[in-house]
């Protein structure tokens, strides 16, 4: 019987804190159905208490997950965790994730609490949570700085109050490996059967996968990691790097092991930097673009006659498919809606309509569309704002004398409005046109372009962080295109789009200001 470690994703919470980041409910819905297909033990949705939108998503997210425990994070408040609560109310597996600071910096001045003052909240919120549900976790934030006695003391109090998880966070990635190995050890021979010992690890010093390890060596039972490593600052422990460190180092591991499909993880992969825009770095460990490429002759020569001489593992583990079926121009519908199917979308006959259209567009543009170009034709248009403004044309002037400029031609409601305008740049000229067509007035927090495959035709990926109301969080705006010009002009009509998707939600039902952060 393997000895089992759950895998708990949260590349859809501590994930998004990544700057830049941010994915919109349909795009979380459609990383969670995946992250179900990969296996995972629980998914943490979202903090429901963050923004509508969050709250959005993760009830979306327990309508349609049923294998994986959707789970939500709240602070040891009772109006998180109510929010907690009513968030995953349809899920079938369900867990509110309640934390509050342990470490004396944290205590003293962030909280400016006393410890004994800690300890009676974190009783009073798991005792809260546990009205709502029976798997509660608790999280001893800042755990890597915090006192042994003082954690025990804590610990103790929330088993006592109904917790079943007791998560140790390393908060700002601060311990070494083998300073996590005793400390989970001293903790598990303390909790002993009465909880799961879970780790949460951050990247700051490089050490989140290292100590993540340690860690289940010494007794933990879940580690918490996300997808491709993303998150705050340095990120998270990569969730793909551990699965298969796990796998591959059986001499070290024995029984110990995940329930993660292994061959789910390049696509997960894929999907997260589809739709964040986020890529991996391209020598990153399992994932990266070069993880299997052997570019030297001698190591060329060494894997042709056995793979092993330089592999470790083998890319079909990962269901990295280097022979993969690349579509083009005459591919068919039937083909496309298989390997869509494949790729782990799930379309109704709409959206598999106007992604073949889209398809067939960038067909006759592009000899040889990649998984992807279809994964990027995708998620671009998986978007819950309504298109309130539509770029129908665009015309740019960027000769190097002259003064760039740009034509920007916007339908909204019904008609088709166009101007031109100059601009510093001639990125800069389409975003003014924009501005002076749409009446929205956006400042430019951020642009990103990424290729999505390779060679001359090579689709580009625009990500915009713009502000449109100052006071308010800049929204993201995403869009795709073979030629650069027209991805950002779409990605900065998405953002406006989004805005005032997230104005009108806004000044819905809750009346919130803004989104909150930890
Ligand atoms: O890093 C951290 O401490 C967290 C907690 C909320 C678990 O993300
Ligand atoms: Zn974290």
């Amino acid at each position: 019987m393997a000895d089992i470690v759950k895998i708990f994703d949260t590349t859809l919470r501590d994930g998004e804190q990544s700057p830049g980041a941010s994915m919109n409910s349909e795009e979380k819905i459609q990383i969670a159905k995946q992250l179900e297909k990969l296996g995972v033990d629980i998914i943490e949705a979202g903090f429901a208490a963050a923004s509508p939108g969050d709250f959005d998503a993760i009830r979306r997210i327990s309508e349609v997950i049923k294998e994986s425990t959707v789970c939500s994070l709240a602070r040891a408040l009772e109006g998180d965790i109510r929010a907690a609560g009513e968030a995953i109310a349809p899920a079938r597996h369900k867990r509110i994730h309640t934390f509050i600071a342990t470490s004396p910096i944290h205590m003293e001045y962030k909280l400016r609490m006393a410890p004994e003052q800690v300890i009676e909240r974190a009783v009073q919120a798991v005792r809260y949570a546990r009205e709502f549900v029976d798997d509660v976790e608790f999280s001893c934030e800042d755990a890597g700085r915090s006192e042994m006695e003082f954690l025990k003391e804590i610990i103790d109090a929330v088993i006592e109050a109904g917790a079943s998880t007791i998560n140790i966070p390393d908060t700002v990635g601060y311990r070494f490996p083998h300073e996590m190995g005793e400390m989970i050890k001293e903790l598990k021979e303390f909790i002993g059967e009465r909880a799961v010992i879970s780790v949460h690890c951050h990247n700051d010093l490089g050490l989140a996968v290292a100590n993540s390890l340690y860690s289940v060596l010494n007794g933990a039972r879940q580690v918490e990691c996300t997808i491709n490593g993303l998150g705050e600052r340095a990120g998270n422990a990569a969730m793909e790097e551990i699965v298969m460190a796990i796998k591959t180092r059986r001499d070290i591991f024995g029984e110990i092991d995940t329930r993660i499909n292994t061959k789910e993880i390049y696509p997960t992969s894929r999907l997260v930097a589809a739709i964040t825009g986020i890529e991996p770095q391209p020598n990153k460990a399992i994932v990266g673009k070069n993880a299997f490429a052997h570019e030297s002759g001698i190591h060329q020569d060494g894997v042709l006659k056995h793979q092993q001489t330089y592999e470790i593992m083998r890319a079909e583990d990962i269901g990295l498919d280097r022979n993969a079926i690349v579509l083009g121009k005459h591919s068919g519908r039937h083909a496309f809606k298989r390997r869509v199917q494949e790729l782990g979308f799930d379309l109704d006959e709409g959206e598999l309509k106007r992604a073949f259209e889209r398809f067939k567009l960038l067909a006759d543009k592009k000899k040889e569309i990649t998984d992807d170009d279809i994964r990027m034709l995708i998620t671009s248009e998986l978007s819950s704002a309504p298109e309130v403004f539509k770029l129908k044309k665009l015309q740019i002037n960027d000769c190097s004398e002259g003064v760039p400029s740009a034509a920007v031609t916007i339908e909204h409601e019904g008609r088709e409005i166009t101007d031109a305008g100059i601009g510093d740049g001639t990125i800069d000229a389409i975003f003014k046109t924009i501005d002076r067509v749409s009446g929205y007035k956006g400042r430019l927090k951020d642009y990103q372009v990424t290729a999505v495959s390779q060679g001359k035709d090579a689709l580009a990926k625009v990500v915009v962080k713009v502000v449109f109301e100052e006071g308010r969080e800049a929204v993201i705006g995403h869009g795709l295109s073979i030629d650069t010009m027209i991805a950002s002009a779409k990605a900065y009509v998405s953002a406006l789009n989004s805005y005032l998707s997230m104005k009108a939600l806004l000044q819905g039902e809750r009346g919130d200001s803004g989104k909150e952060s930890i």
